[in-house]
This record gives C-alpha cells, structure tokens and sequence, in this order.
C-alpha cells in the first residue's frame, strides 16, 4: 500500500491551522488503493474519515484511526458538455479549467477552496449558483458493499449546503470522482448568473458578461472580504444563513427595516444572512486571545495565531447565545467538527 504514514500531524491539512494528528494517514490514487484502505480499517477495527482539503473542519484533537485522503486529479470530457473531475482535483482548478474550455456552469464558484470530492457533500454554493446546479453524477465507495456507485444528481437530496453525504450516506459514501453538465458558452444557450450582490456592477465594470469576466469579479469581490487561509486560519463561513418562518421575519423587520433576507420561493420563509446578524449583535471584528470575527465579514472566524478547537468552539458558542438572545434566531455551525 503507498502512502501510508503513522501519527501524522494534520495540521497543514486544515485551512483553521489547528494541531491534530492522525493515528494514521492514509493516500489512495485509485479506487483499488481505496478499496484495501477501507478493508485494513475494517480488518483492525480502525474507525476512518476522509479529509481532502480541510477547508470546512475544526479537528478537536487527535484522530485515533486512519484519515482517508484522495490523491486522484485527473480531469477528463468524457462529452463536449460533460466534465469529469476526481476527488483530488483543487477545486479552484477545475473552474479555471472549465472557464478555459468555454464551458459554463462553476464560474460564479471560483476561488472557493477545497477539493472536487467535497463539492456534492458540502453542496458549495456562492453568488447565486450552488454545485448541485450542474452535478449530472456523483461517483462513491459503497463501504459497506465495497461496490463504485453511480448516483445521478437528482438523487443525491441535495439542500442548501446538504446533502445526502450528509444525511444517510453519512460515514457510508466516499466520494471518488464527480461529473459536471456544463454548457458551451459559444452556443447561445447559456445564460449567465450575475444578478447577486454587487457582482453585476463588477462584471460590467470588466466589460460585459463572460465566463473570464465572472470568474474574475467573483475572485476580487472574495479577495476583498474573505481572509486567504493561507496568511490567516479560517474555515470561510462558520455559520449557516438560517431559514426562517415569514412572520418572525416581518416581526424582525417592524425592529430592524433595514434587515436583508431572501424569501422563498412558495413565501413562507426567509432566509436571513447570519453575517448580518452578527454584525448587528456587535461581533463584526471582535477579537479575544488568539480567536477572532474577521473585520470584513462577520460569517468568518478567524484564528489570531495558536488557536484551539476549544477556543474557537467557545467563541462560536457566545455568539449564537447572543443571537438568539438579541433575535430569537438560533445558528447552526457550517464547518464541520471532528
Ligand atoms: N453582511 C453584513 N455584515 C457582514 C457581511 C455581510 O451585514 O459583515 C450582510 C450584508 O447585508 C450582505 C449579506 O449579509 O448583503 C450577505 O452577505 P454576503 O453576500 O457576503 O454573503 P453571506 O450570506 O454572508 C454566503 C455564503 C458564502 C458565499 C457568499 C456569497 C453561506 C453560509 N455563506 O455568505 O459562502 O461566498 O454567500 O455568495 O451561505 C462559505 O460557505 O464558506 C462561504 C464563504
């Protein structure tokens, strides 16, 4: 077996920069590779879990058993409007690639870190276009059955950063490849998605709506307010935007005239940005110790320099207790703890 490393510290392996090992770490280039991992784990009772980019994680300590990491990048067009791309794959690559190739569909997900076997799991999502929009098939490692499972998109319950992967597949699935239904730009069916925030007047400031045009508004506009992990931890957004009932929104808004929300589409709810809610509560810029709210967006978590899972647990903790106490509206986590 390649690649297969004994207490590994994980801690370049997470964009927060915690401290953590891994008992064992594990690379897999190819579903063979995977499919003996997941057997020596079953063999000696290890217990498992795939970390691709760790941009969406908080490591609470060390992992006793053998962290699964893709290794597999190859990016194919098995059709001219159909892209195939491997776990490993940086995301950011694969739609600067499809950019590239004229082919639209991820250009408003640019710069969005992580890998491609995250995207179906997390369902990414940013500036009015979310992964599930062009996911044809989601490719997994059954590990119960040892058998590569084709899912087709529609099946795969994706939600608003959910998914199936999340929900019943939950410890189940490994995500080994992913397939994309793009369009040709060329082809005049394309429809462009610009109409979110303030991505319409950057676009135009560019000159015009295109692919490369879109990709790069969408890398200034997340420049400008997102921290790069790579000078300051973070996990991008720490909270979900929460979804609630169109009264409490009305109630809210006879306080707050100038809180921002979405409204569903049927009326009945409203999803409220949970950056504003914080921003409102105080917390915009906040720092304490070696935790932090980033200055620029207050979705955004940082870690000031040695942070723990602990600190930044106890952090997240008083804001949604002042939230909720401020708005009546409780937050839940996006990142994910292990
Ligand atoms: N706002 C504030 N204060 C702030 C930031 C934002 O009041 O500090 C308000 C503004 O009114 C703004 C609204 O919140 O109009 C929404 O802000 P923004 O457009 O920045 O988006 P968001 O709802 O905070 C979501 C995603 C981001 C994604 C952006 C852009 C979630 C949890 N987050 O953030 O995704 O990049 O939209 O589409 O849905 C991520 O998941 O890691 C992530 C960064």
């Amino acid at each position: 077996m390649t690649n297969f490393f004994d207490n590994f510290s994980l801690r370049s392996h997470n964009t927060f920069g915690l401290e953590a090992t891994a008992r064992y770490w594990a690379e897999f280039h190819s579903t063979a590779e995977l499919i003996e991992i997941v057997r020596h784990c079953r063999e000696h009772d290890l217990p498992w879990y795939v970390l691709s980019g760790g941009s969406n994680i908080i490591l609470t300590g060390n992992f006793p058993g053998v962290i699964l990491h893709p290794a597999a990048r190859t990016i194919t067009r098995p059709e001219p409007t159909l892209v195939r791309a491997e776990a490993a794959v940086v995301w950011d690559e694969l739609v600067a690639w499809c950019v590239e190739q004229g082919l639209g569909g991820l250009e408003n997900l640019s710069l969005i870190p992580g890998y491609v076997g995250a995207s179906p799991v997390q369902n990414i999502g940013a500036y009015g276009a979310e992964a599930k929009d062009t996911i044809e098939t989601v490719e997994y490692l059954d590990t119960e059955t040892l058998q590569i499972v084709r899912l087709p998109g529609r099946d795969c319950a994706f939600g608003y950063r959910e998914s199936i992967f999340k929900g019943t597949l939950r410890g189940r699935a490994i995500v080994t490849a992913v397939e994309f239904r793009l369009t040709d730009e060329k082809s005049g069916n394309y429809t462009y998605n610009i109409g979110y925030g303030d991505l319409h007047e950057k676009v135009m400031a560019l000159g015009g709506a295109s692919l490369a045009h879109i990709r790069e508004a969408v890398i200034a506009i997340r420049q400008a307010k997102l921290p790069d992990p790579a000078v300051t931890g973070n996990a991008g957004s720490f909270f979900k935007n929460p979804v609630i009932p169109a009264a409490q929104a009305a109630a809210l808004r006879a306080q707050h005239p100038d809180m921002p929300g979405y409204t569903s589409a049927d009326g009945s709810e409203v999803k409220v940005p949970a950056a504003w809610l914080i921003d409102r509560a105080g917390w915009k810029g906040f720092r304490c110790g070696t935790v932090g709210v980033h200055p620029k967006q207050a979705l955004v978590i940082i870690n000031l320099g040695g942070a723990t899972a602990q600190e930044i647990l106890n952090l997240a903790r008083r804001i949604i207790a002042d939230v909720e106490q401020k708005f009546g509206i409780h937050l839940t986590m996006e990142v994910n703890v292990l």
